[in-house]
Formats: C-alpha cells, sequence, structure tokens
C-alpha cells in the first residue's frame, strides 16, 4: 500500500513480515543490500525494533519526531534480515503527515516504506506519480495531496555520542548542529542507498546555475534541443516552462514532478537551476546531482 509522508510517498509493508518486505524490493526492484526504514506511529515504539536506545536518538526523537528525520540504531532481534539488509542496524522514523500517523495507527505493526518509485527514480510527491510509476506493483494508493516538503528525510547515525548525516535531507545540517565533512569521510559514512545512480528520469538533466537557468536553456533550444526548465524567472520563448521556485524549499517542494513532468512532456534536457548548498539546499542540491549524473556513473 502506498501512502503519503511529509516528504514523499512510501510504500509500506508489514516490518516484520519478510514474504511481504520481499514483495516490496520486488515491486521497485531495488537491491536487496539496501536497506528500508520502518515507520513507527510514535517514538514509545522504538524499543519494539531498535536493540539499544542511546541517548543521542532518544533526544533527537524528542526534539523530532513526528518529522523528517530518520534514525539508524542497533537493530532489535524482530526484525528479518531483509527489511535491514542484514546490516544489525534499523533505520527508523515517525512521519509527521496526519494520513501516515492514522495509517501507522490502523496497521499497529511497524511498517517498512521505501519511497514509492522503481529504484533509481525520482521518488512520488502525488498519488498521481506513484500510479505512473508503480501501475500494477502497488495494491492501493492512499491520495492525501502532494507532500509538503518534497525531499526524503535526513538519515542519521544515532549509535554514537553525536549525529552522524548517512543521507542529507528535509531536516537541515544547520538544525541539528553537525557540521559538513570531507568528501572522502562523507563517502565512508553514506548510506547503501546513496551509492546508486538515483532520483533521475529518463531524459538527460543539466544544472545551470543560480539566475542562469533562461540563459542555459536558450542555447540548448538554440542547438535544435527540446527544452524544459525549472528556474527562478519565466522560461524563455521555445523553452517549456516546468515549474518556478523562489528559494530552496521551493525547488524542494517541486522538484521531482519537474522530472517526472519533462519526462512525460517528452523534452530532450530537463534544466534547473542550482540553489545554495545550505539549509535545505544541501539535500535539494544532492538529489539533483545525482538526477543529473550521466549514466552508468
Ligand atoms: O522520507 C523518507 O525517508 C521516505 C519516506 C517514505 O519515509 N523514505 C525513503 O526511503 O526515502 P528509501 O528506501 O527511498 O530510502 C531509505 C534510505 C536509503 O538511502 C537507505 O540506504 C537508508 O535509508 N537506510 C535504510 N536502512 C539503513 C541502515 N540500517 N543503515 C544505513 N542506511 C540505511
Ligand atoms: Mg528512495
Amino acid at each position: 500500500m502506498a501512502f503519503p509522508t511529509e516528504t514523499v510517498y512510501g510504500l509500506g509493508a508489514h516490518a516484520g513480515d519478510a514474504a511481504a518486505v520481499r514483495r516490496l524490493f520486488r515491486a521497485k526492484d531495488r537491491p536487496a543490500d539496501n536497506p528500508l526504514i520502518v515507520h513507527l506511529a510514535e517514538a514509545g515504539l522504538l524499543a519494539s525494533v531498535a536493540g539499544t536506545v542511546t541517548p543521542l536518538a532518544r533526544g533527537l526523537a524528542e526534539r523530532w519526531w513526528p518529522g523528517p528525520l530518520t534514525l539508524v540504531l542497533a537493530a532489535g532481534a524482530g526484525l528479518p534480515a531483509v527489511t535491514t539488509g542484514g546490516l544489525g542496524t534499523v533505520a527508523v522514523r515517525v512521519p509527521d503527515h496526519r494520513v501516515a500517523l492514522a495509517l501507522l495507527r490502523a496497521a499497529a505493526v511497524p511498517v517498512a516504506a521505501p519511497s514509492a518509485n522503481r529504484s533509481g527514480r525520482p521518488s512520488p510527491t502525488t498519488a498521481r506519480h506513484v500510479l505512473a510509476e508503480m501501475g500494477r506493483g502497488v495494491d492501493v494508493v492512499v491520495d492525501g495531496g502532494p507532500c509538503p516538503v518534497g525531499v526524503e528525510s535526513t538519515v542519521v547515525d544515532a549509535r554514537g555520542d553525536v549525529p552522524v548525516v548517512l543521507r542529507e535531507g528535509a531536516v537541515t545540517r544547520e538544525q541539528l548542529g553537525v557540521a559538513e565533512v570531507a568528501p572522502a569521510a562523507a563517502d565512508r559514512e553514506a548510506s547503501p542507498g546513496t551509492r546508486y545512480r538515483h532520483y533521475a528520469p529518463a531524459c538527460r538533466v543539466e544544472v545551470a546555475a543560480a539566475g542562469e537557468g533562461a540563459v542555459h536553456a536558450g542555447g540548448l533550444r538554440d542547438a535544435g534541443l527540446t527544452v524544459g526548465l525549472a528556474g527562478s524567472g519565466p522560461a524563455p520563448g521555445g523553452v517549456r516552462e516546468l515549474g518556478r521556485f523562489s528559494d530552496a524549499a521551493g525547488l524542494a517542494r517541486i522538484l521531482y514532478g519537474v522530472l517526472r513532468d519533462g519526462e512525460e512532456t517528452g523534452v530532450d534536457v530537463i534544466v534547473v537551476e542550482a540553489v545554495e548548498e545550505a539549509g535545505i539546499g544541501r539535500a535539494v542540491m544532492d538529489r539533483l546531482r545525482r538526477a543529473a549524473t550521466s549514466p552508468g556513473a
């Protein structure tokens, strides 16, 4: 069953039911070494899926849940290896969305829920995106309207004394008080799902400098390509306007929809203007760069 969260739509299954979780992996065509986030109705249930709840995790849960922060902790005994990727750890969050929370309370079990897209593709932020993406791969889609945030949760290793960011997301480093890390260390720390080309539509994606989207798109148009643009200003003549935003949070809300719309309308290239890499802009630029990576890279 697909359902909305504050970040993106998830595809949920009973986290303790290995057969159900295997169906999720099949529906997404997801590599088995990329584990899932377990969703809970409330922080009080954390001890039911985590082996050790550190003081750091307790503090972060209290501050951020319900919310777009995922905590990685030592896994409890109850979860099958297929859910945790056999890593001995579990990723957990309590989503901040009325529909998701109602569903989790009704299910009364921990729910493993990856984003409801096929592996490597843009995450869905509307029910229509889920249907377009998954087709018959999903039994039920609960339509809760567009997701208010638009990019995924921040994944943090909370086993130690300080949070280590494994995936940039909606809760920012600034909010967590965690500094940027050197690229080499970031690679070592990255969560399994950040290894692959990701978030990518079928067509080419190019990143233009802030404020230069129209000029960049115009150049590609002049070279004979059909072009779509998402930027801070209007699209020039002969370029399809895919979206407009005034800040990083604005781009976060529309980014995945822009990638899908560009793909559906059949443009050769989607041009997206860069935003500053601060706050939620880090997560947005991380997704945008991965979407723009050439296939096979
Ligand atoms: O906002 C979100 O987090 C959305 C909504 C539906 O909750 N879910 C989501 O799930 O983005 P997914 O499966 O698309 O991404 C989960 C990420 C992957 O990068 C995965 O590698 C990482 O979390 N992850 C899961 N379990 C982990 C673990 N035990 N250790 C490290 N990383 C883990
Ligand atoms: Mg995903």
